[in-house]
């Protein structure tokens, strides 16, 4: 089925769609500088799999060592996960942000030219739609890179101009665009699972450990909101069908279909008191919180439509709010300080 190389394939999504692929009968090579990860996730996956996975620590940024990386395998597929995340660093940071992850991409493609390795899965977001006109948002809604809240998001909307770009330059390149939604929850294990570093800047690593007593209360950011109780409505996908959704891609670029764009969301929307009252009750803990004013960049409302991977890549998320909560609280209740 051919070596699949997985960039950032430590990280939080990089590590459940490792252990998918290798369930999935494919051999793996994960590059990865540890940056925002430790190489104890990919020995977890190798436990939970029985299956070994070739490790490099190489930063996309250094083009020699990653060219060593292509030259001792072929690989059918890379799927490029490697990137900084964080929205606030980026607005403080916004060349470290341009550099690694737009950099590093183009790193990453010429490497891939170089060894010709025509196959690319793009770890997009739906951040590159900015504030949604229209809900549900189809892969047909606007992007304006103007309209992007922040540099992380414009990092992701540029990288897919680039793939774009270079796939019209080289028609026989396959691009596969995954636009994610919110990604939460944990492998049903309860071994591997998202371990930010510091203060975590998302919803639900957030309310996790106030669960698990790290923090005190959750802030709110803001109630006023046009939504039915006023709070954020987001659509979270458990990550184990978002990896699930990897693995489907990597097929799909097997039929030669040039750039493909999804949405991997469920469609359905949750406001942050329903994750609130949710999380409660998968962990039997009360989440204290307190309501503060509404946070720079945020949207009222943001969920997928999506149908076009269900008709084109035959996948839907079928883990409910509920798993996801019962999921990652198993995580984060086996391993309250992550993988330390
Ligand atoms: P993560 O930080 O857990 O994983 C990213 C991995 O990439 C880390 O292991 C990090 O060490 C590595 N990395 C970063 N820069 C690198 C570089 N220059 N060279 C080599 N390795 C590098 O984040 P994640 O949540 O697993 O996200 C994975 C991808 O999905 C990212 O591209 C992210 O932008 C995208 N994404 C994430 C979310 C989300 O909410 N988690 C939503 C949409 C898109
Ligand atoms: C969800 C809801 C907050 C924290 C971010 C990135 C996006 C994508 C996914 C990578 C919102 C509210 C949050 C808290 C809160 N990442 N909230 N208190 O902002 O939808 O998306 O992660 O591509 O690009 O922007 O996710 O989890 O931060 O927030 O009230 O302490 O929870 O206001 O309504 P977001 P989030």
């Amino acid at each position: 089925m051919g070596r699949v190389l997985v960039t950032g394939g430590a990280g939080y999504i990089g590590s459940h769609t490792c252990l998918e692929l290798l369930n999935a009968g494919f051999e793996i090579t994960v590059v990865d500088n540890l940056s925002n990860s430790t190489q104890e996730s990919l020995q977890r996956v190798s436990t939970l799999t029985g299956k070994e996975i070739a490790f490099f620590k190489v930063d996309l940024l250094d083009a020699e060592a990653l060219d060593t990386v292509f030259s001792r395998s072929d690989f059918g597929t890379v799927i490029h996960f490697a990137a900084l995340k964080a929205v606030g660093e980026s607005v403080a940071q916004p060349l470290q942000y341009y550099q690694n992850n737009v950099t590093g991409t183009v790193n990453l493609c010429q490497a891939m030219q170089r060894h010709g390795v025509t196959n690319l899965v793009f770890s997009s977001s739906a951040t590159v739609y900015g504030i949604p006109k229209s809900l549900p948002l189809t892969e047909q809604s606007e992007t304006l890179i103007h309209e992007v809240t922040n540099p992380y998001g414009r990092t992701k909307l540029m990288v897919e101009f680039v793939l774009k770009d270079w796939q019209r330059a080289f028609p026989a390149m396959n691009v596969a665009l995954l636009r994610y939604f919110n990604p939460v929850g944990a492998h049903v294990s309860g071994r591997i699972g998202e371990d930010p570093n510091g203060i975590p800047n998302n919803l639900l690593p957030y309310v996790s450990q106030v669960a698990v007593g790290r923090l005190e209360k959750l802030g709110v950011f803001g109630d006023d909101y046009e939504t039915a109780d006023g709070t954020g409505v987001r659509d979270y996908i458990h990550v184990v069908d978002l990896a699930v959704g990897h693995v489907l891609a990597v097929k799909k670029l097997s039929e030669n279909p040039g750039v493909v764009t999804y949405n991997l969301g469920t469609g359905i929307g949750y406001s942050v008191f329903q994750i609130i009252a949710a999380f409660e009750e998968a962990s039997g803990q009360r989440i204290p919180f307190e309501i503060l004013p509404r946070r720079a960049g945020d949207v009222a409302a943001c969920f997928a439509d999506p149908s076009l991977a269900k008709l084109e890549l035959g996948w839907s998320a079928n883990r409910g709010l509920q798993e996801m909560c019962i999921d990652g609280w198993r995580w984060q209740s086996n391993n309250p300080n992550g993988y330390a």
